[in-house]
C-alpha cells in the first residue's frame, strides 16, 4: 500500500468470517476469502489498492475505523452491530472519506430488529440485498465519487 495508489479499506464485522456456513437463503454460499478476492480484483481493475479486515470484536472494529479514518474510501458491513452500535456510529462520524454501508441480505425485508440501521445516517450510501455484487457496486461508486 505504499504504491501511491488510492486506498480502499473494507471492514467486515461480527460473524462474517463464517460466510459460506451462514444461512444460504440470506447470505449465499460465498466464503469471506472469496468475497475479499472479488472486492480486491474490482478495486485493482480500477487502479486502487485494497485492504480487507474482519473482526468479531466491536472495540476492534472501532479501532480499525480510527486507524483508517483517513483512507481514501471505506466500505463497511458491521453485521449485527449495524442495528444497535452507537459506538460504531460515533466512530463513523469521525471518518473523513466517503463510506459505503453494504449488507449481503435485504435487511429491510427480514426480522423487525434488522430493519433499522443506526449507521445509515452517517454513511455516504447504503446497498442491501444484492449479495457479493453489492460490494462490487459499492467499490465502483466509491471510486467514481473520488474521481469527481
Ligand atoms: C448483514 C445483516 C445483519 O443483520 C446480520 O447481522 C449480519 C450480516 C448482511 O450482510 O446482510 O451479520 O450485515
Amino acid at each position: 500500500m505504499s504504491s501511491g495508489r488510492r486506498r480502499l479499506v473494507v471492514l467486515h464485522g461480527a460473524n462474517l468470517d463464517l460466510l459460506g456456513e451462514r444461512p444460504a437463503e440470506h447470505y449465499g454460499t460465498v466464503t469471506l476469502a472469496e468475497l475479499e478476492g472479488l472486492i480486491a480484483a474490482e478495486a485493482a481493475r480500477l487502479g486502487w489498492a485494497c485492504l480487507c479486515l474482519q473482526t468479531n470484536h466491536e472495540g476492534g472494529f472501532i479501532d480499525y475505523l480510527h486507524e483508517h479514518r483517513r483512507a481514501d474510501a471505506l466500505l463497511v458491513n458491521p453485521g449485527a452491530w449495524t442495528h444497535y452500535s452507537y459506538a460504531i456510529r460515533d466512530a463513523l462520524e469521525l471518518v473523513r472519506c466517503p463510506v459505503a454501508e453494504v449488507h449481503l441480505s435485504d435487511i429491510a425485508s427480514r426480522e423487525e430488529w434488522r430493519r433499522h440501521s443506526v449507521i445509515s445516517p452517517v454513511v455516504t450510501f447504503t446497498i442491501t440485498g444484492k449479495g457479493p455484487e453489492g460490494y462490487l457496486e459499492a467499490v465502483r461508486r466509491l471510486v467514481e465519487m473520488d474521481a469527481r
